[in-house]
């Protein structure tokens, strides 16, 4: 289950994982500064808000979009701090009825940051009053019920909404063309990476010397949420072995330990490799019958482990369905027979 990976970009929300929730909060960049890499989107940003800041309007509004534990909401954050403005925290999911995103319209204050993470989830009819409030700030609310009822419309502050999606491509085009600002988080460099966790080293108070970081950056799969993790089980380890600092040695056989690959790859990416491998040929396969197969979830497959296995050139998406390439193939030391292809 994904709950269980060390290697999950997700959030871990479990009651038994406070320690991970602080470490969201400590571990998170506020400024541009001690934001590493995206660079491209950093730099944008800081001209937008620069020339927003100059003219005392709000920023544009903003669409950050990217798989999982790559900076979406720290960015909005950094957005919000380098405005000086206050942001308000919500999700798609959490914002039930239209009248939910009407309070919190309505809370706000002029140059206020709303930011909506998973906002591909957003309600039809919740979307709706969104439209409005962001082309022309104002909210249309129905009063009463029947033929007696009342549209009036109120004026909003001028604030700047911050979407966050994992699925772009779920996002209705109403919606995404009310965005001013589109921007997409890239996986990280292994270099990047390596940065990420000396930074974090630093602010858990435990030394990690190069060669350990870059290792570490090199197995978790380009996401900044992964490598912090990996970085606190190896630590871990250091700390039982009473290491002082933590080197390649004690990094690497951490991460053994843990089953994850010199690539990043767990059980689980192997076992659907594999299982595209053999039981399906190298494929096609539909997600379907390989979710059934290797008892995953289906979204779970496409949102967590497809990205990365696409982008490191394992796996391939077709009509037809999933196909493992001949790195693939490499990578798990099974022999390459295209002839064998139907
Ligand atoms: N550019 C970065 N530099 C340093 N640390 C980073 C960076 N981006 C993310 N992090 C670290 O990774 C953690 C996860 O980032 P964040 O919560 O912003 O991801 P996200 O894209 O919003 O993920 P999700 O899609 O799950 O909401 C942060 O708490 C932070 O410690
Ligand atoms: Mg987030």
């Amino acid at each position: 289950m994904i709950e269980d990976r060390v290697i999950s970009p997700e959030l871990i929300y479990e009651d038994d994982n406070f320690d991970e929730k602080i470490d969201e909060t400590t571990l998170r960049p506020q400024t541009f500064s001690e934001y590493i890499g995206q660079e491209k989107v950093k730099e944008n940003l800081k001209v937008y808000i620069e020339a927003a800041k100059d003219r005392g309007e709000a920023l544009d509004h903003v669409l950050l979009y990217g798989p999982p534990g790559l900076g979406k909401t720290t960015l909005a954050m950094i957005i919000a701090n380098e405005m000086n403005s206050h942001i308000k925290i919500t999700s798609g999911p959490a914002i039930e009825k239209a009248g939910d995103l009407a309070a919190i319209l309505t809370n706000l204050q002029e140059n206020d940051i709303l930011f909506i993470d998973e906002i591909h989830r957003l309600n039809k009819s919740v979307e709706e009053i969104l439209y409005p409030a962001l082309e022309d700030f104002s909210l249309d609310i129905v009063i009463g019920k029947g033929p007696s009822a009342k549209s009036i419309r109120l004026d909003l502050p001028k604030f700047t909404l911050v979407g966050a999606t994992t699925k772009a491509g779920s996002l209705s085009s109403p919606l995404r063309d009310r965005f001013g600002i589109i921007h997409r988080l890239d996986l990280y460099t292994q270099k990047e990476l390596a940065t990420i966790i000396q930074r974090s080293s630093k602010i858990l108070g435990a030394q990690i010397d190069e060669e350990a970081a870059l290792e570490i950056g090199s197995r978790c799969r380009g996401t900044p949420r992964i490598a912090n993790r990996l970085l606190k089980r190896v630590r871990d380890f250091a700390q039982v072995e009473k290491k002082e600092s933590i080197d390649y040695q004690i990094a690497k056989k951490a991460l053994d330990r843990l089953e994850i690959d010199e690539i990043g790859l767990d059980n689980t990416d192997r076992l659907m490799l594999k299982t595209v491998i053999e039981k399906f040929n190298g494929g096609p396969v539909g997600i379907d019958t390989l979710a059934a197969c290797i008892g995953e979830d289906k979204d779970t497959i496409e949102d967590v482990y497809e990205p990365y296995l696409m982008q490191i050139g394992f796996l391939s998406r077709g009509p037809r369905g999933r196909m493992a390439t001949p790195l693939a193939y490499d990578h798990l030391n099974i022999e390459y027979k295209p002839g064998k292809r139907s």
